[in-house]
């Protein structure tokens, strides 16, 4: 109890008093500052990192040494055990955007007597995360999946993300956007997707269609062509859209779905995140590190849209959510085209506080990123900075001290900028206590592709552990590949009695 005094000292002098006591408080420990002999934790203030008040956190600092990825599942770890209960139910949404760095989050790691002694001392527990739930697309085979989390041991645990047509023409004009605005493109895809997907629909040359994959909606586009062509001299519209705008969405429907085989798929039903069934404390990894990048606008475009929805709604099953996007840079530079995803990551940084949706970003160069994106984040952290960006004016508000500090900052030290604080508080922070996902891939090492027939077991098995492998490979020993994909997707939907049922 040495420390009392000056702990107490320190929590007046920062003005962390306010939030630390209380019948409600709402601290959030994030490191310990150090002076002379004097160590003292720092706490953030709930109302402030996670909304309502201020929200959102962005870190930056030199690849290696600022320790970005680091300090964020150190502060999410910390934020699960003293997310205040007044405030409900919170969960994290954290994308994998650069090889196996997050996919080892509920594995221990290896941690120094000195972390422990200031996990004691900031009152978080030293542990790994206890519910990670980890979503990753196929491989194009359709059956292997397209992480490093794939050892025997982890695999099991790792959900396809799959996605039909459906899902992906409610967000097609992530598609559109990314090079041009084409107010007709958009109008067209809201016809498909009001109108004919789904539905029974008339081409009006003759034909019925019901559209529910890629496939079939080919094969409308087709008769779309044939039928126009075969009008003969009027024929450049179709229900008043123009045959170019339909060849238009029709090259970008298909791009996407030869571009990102495997997230995006005619083989049966989709396969998602649990909307509406989120669970307090669970960690949800989206590994998109190996998917193309217009898939990868996809994915963040659909996720962060479902979960903006669900949040309004108030039906997502947690009260609020962290979002992490790790090399934010490139999701929301500051240069660049207006893409639909930093449209997104824009809205969700000026209107996310009042829903519970909040951003936590991270990337080597600030100055790199849209400035509304950083600008919003009521919390700004800075690790080792490099000293060409600090010559950016973006940082002119920094005393020359300050700035010298933080190009010559330690590993595993923190400048923090938070509302409560009237000027830069530097702070430590111990080792976050998950496995590296450099450290993971080595004592779990990815396993190679497995063959189709080995493949399809592998996920049967998961789904039912009574199956025998040698009868799977008997069953689809003759069968087309997309005919086994679809039978394999419609089990993991329906979860029959009978494992073969649907083959
Ligand atoms: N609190 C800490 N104390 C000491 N070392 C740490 C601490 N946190 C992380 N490290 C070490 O620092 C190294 C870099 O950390 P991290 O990968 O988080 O950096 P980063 O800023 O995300 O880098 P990059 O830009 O390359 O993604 C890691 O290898 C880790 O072991
Ligand atoms: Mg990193």
């Amino acid at each position: 109890q040495v420390h009392v005094a000056s702990d107490v000292d320190v929590a007046q002098a920062l003005r962390m008093d306010t939030y630390l006591g209380g019948a409600q408080p709402t601290a959030i420990p994030v490191g310990l500052y150090t002076s002379g002999g004097l160590e003292a934790p720092v706490y953030l203030d709930a109302d402030f990192l996670l909304g309502p008040e201020a929200a959102h956190l962005n870190i930056s600092g030199v690849s290696g040494l600022a320790t970005k990825t680091s300090a964020v599942e150190f502060l999410l770890g910390s934020i699960f055990q003293h997310f205040p209960p007044h405030k409900g139910r919170v969960a994290a949404v954290c994308f994998n955007v650069k090889g196996p760095d997050l996919c080892f989050l509920d594995q221990p790691g290896a941690l120094e007597d000195e972390d422990r002694r200031r996990y004691e001392r900031l009152g978080v527990r030293a542990q790994p995360f206890e519910g990670v739930r980890y979503y990753a697309p196929f491989k194009a085979d359709g059956v292997n999946l397209n992480t490093l989390r794939t050892h025997p041991d982890l695999v099991g645990d790792v959900e396809p993300l799959v996605w039909g047509l459906r899902e992906v023409l409610d967000y097609a004009e992530v598609l559109l956007n990314r090079d041009d605005i084409d107010a007709k493109a958009d109008a067209f895809i809201d016809f498909l997707s009001d109108r004919v997907v789904d539905k029974e629909f008339d081409d009006g040359f003759g034909g019925t269609h019901r559209v529910v994959t890629f496939a079939d909606l080919e094969r409308l586009f087709r008769s779309i062509f044939d039928g126009l062509e075969l009008g003969g001299g009027r024929g450049d519209t179709w229900r008043t859209h123009h045959i170019a705008t339909i060849r238009k969405v029709r090259n970008r429907l298909s791009n996407i779905s030869t571009r990102c085989k495997g997230l995006v798929t005619d083989d049966g039903p989709s396969n998602d995140l649990p909307w509406g069934r989120f669970e307090d404390r669970a960690v949800y990894v989206v590994d998109v590190a190996n998917v193309d990048p217009l898939g990868q606008d996809l994915v963040f475009a659909r996720v962060v849209s479902k979960l903006r929805e669900h949040l309004e709604r108030r039906d997502l099953g947690v009260d609020a959510v962290v979002v992490f996007v790790d090399e934010l840079n490139k999701y929301a530079p500051g240069d660049g085209p207006e893409t639909y995803v930093k449209k997104m990551l824009l809205d969700i940084s000026e209107r996310g506080r009042y829903l519970g949706l909040v951003l936590f970003g991270a990337e080597q160069f600030r100055s790199q990123v849209h400035r509304r994106v950083v600008g919003n984040a009521g919390t700004i952290v800075f690790g080792r900075m490099d000293s060409d960006e600090l010559a950016t004016p973006g940082y002119q508000v920094l005393s020359p001290a300050t700035k010298i500090k933080l190009a010559t900052l330690p590993i595993g030290e923190l400048m923090l900028r938070h509302p409560h604080f009237t000027q830069p508080i530097f702070v430590r922070f111990p080792r976050p206590a998950v496995l590296r996902g450099r450290d993971g891939v080595e004592r779990f090492p990815p396993a190679a592709d497995l063959p189709f027939e080995d493949a399809v077991v592998r996920q049967l098995v998961k789904l039912d552990r009574r199956v025998r492998p040698n009868l799977v490979k008997d069953v689809i020993a003759d069968r087309r590949e997309e005919d086994v994909r679809r039978a394999l997707a419609h089990t993991r939907q329906t979860r029959p009695q009978d494992a073969f049922a649907h083959f």
